[in-house]
């Protein structure tokens, strides 16, 4: 795995330094919108491909599902790719984004990247062999349950706006119990952060496959649980994310499906 994850690195730095190089200079920015709050710059479509390039030189036969580009090839090696989350933080020169590179062979989670180019930040992390902030060990936190706990969501702004008011009961609850709640802004790096204990766990619902494959193989690398907000559901598919250290993400999972 190791000869992979140094693709996904390479990938991974190339891209973001060539988005942080944008950064703040609106002036060479075009914006496109998608669909309603959903933007798009020529930076993530180049950082998208600057992507593809690199792991497509060393493995011409693997398949992508990217962002920006959909779905190519076909192959029991697919690589999970966005390009450049946070794109909302960018485009408003707001200094939080990521890039999030997985890896999933026959449909299971080997190889994760997500970098931060900000803060030349670079979390990674093989199956079996540990999560890692810039080649050195990482652990999610040890916070026992919400209380005094530093919680990350992302709020509902789009397709996943039907979930507006459960989730403002939900943000009641929690607010009503944690220390605090964080919104950067950037799904990838939220669930890096509960890889390095930086936050103790995370929900987010409406979300997609990019946003969510590198971090949450980095949060069980560090020793966290990652779920869908049911346990029957399968959240790289339903988009509906709960995690973080295994005793705050049950605690949290309880809160929210009592505002179900
Ligand atoms: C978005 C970010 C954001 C999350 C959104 C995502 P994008 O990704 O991860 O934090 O709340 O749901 O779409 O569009 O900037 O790659
Ligand atoms: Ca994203
Ligand atoms: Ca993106």
């Amino acid at each position: 795995m190791q000869a992979l994850l140094n693709v996904a690195v390479q990938a991974a730095r190339r891209a973001g330094d060539t988005a942080a190089g944008y950064f703040n200079r609106s002036e060479r920015l075009e914006i496109h919108t998608k669909a309603r709050n959903e933007f798009v710059t020529q930076v993530d479509r180049a950082a998208e491909e600057i992507i593809i390039d690199t792991i497509r030189e060393y493995y011409p036969d693997h398949a992508f599902l990217a962002e920006e580009s959909g779905a190519h090839g076909d192959s029991d090696h697919l690589w999970i790719i966005d390009p450049l989350d946070g794109t909302t933080n960018f485009v408003h020169a707001f200094p939080v984004f990521a890039v999030s590179i997985a890896l999933q062979v026959r449909g299971e989670l080997e190889v994760a990247v997500v970098y931060d180019p900000m803060r030349q930040e670079l979390f990674t992390a093989a199956r079996g062999q540990g999560a890692q902030l810039d080649g050195r060990r990482i652990r999610v936190s040890d916070h026992r349950d919400l209380d005094g706990a530093l919680i990350g969501t992302g709020f509902p702004y789009r397709s996943n706006a039907k979930w507006m008011d459960r989730y403002l009961q939900m943000l009641k609850k929690v607010l009503q119990q944690a220390a605090g709640i964080r919104r950067p802004g950037a799904a990838a790096l939220d669930l890096a952060y509960v890889a390095a204990g930086r936050l103790d766990a995370f929900w987010e619902f409406g979300l997609r496959e990019w946003d969510m494959a590198g971090g949450a193989l980095l949060i069980l690398e560090a020793g966290g649980l990652v779920s869908d907000l049911h346990d029957d559901g399968d959240f790289l598919r339903s988009g509906n994310i709960v995690a973080g250290n295994p005793k705050a993400h049950d605690a949290l999972k309880k809160l929210l499906l009592g505002c179900v």
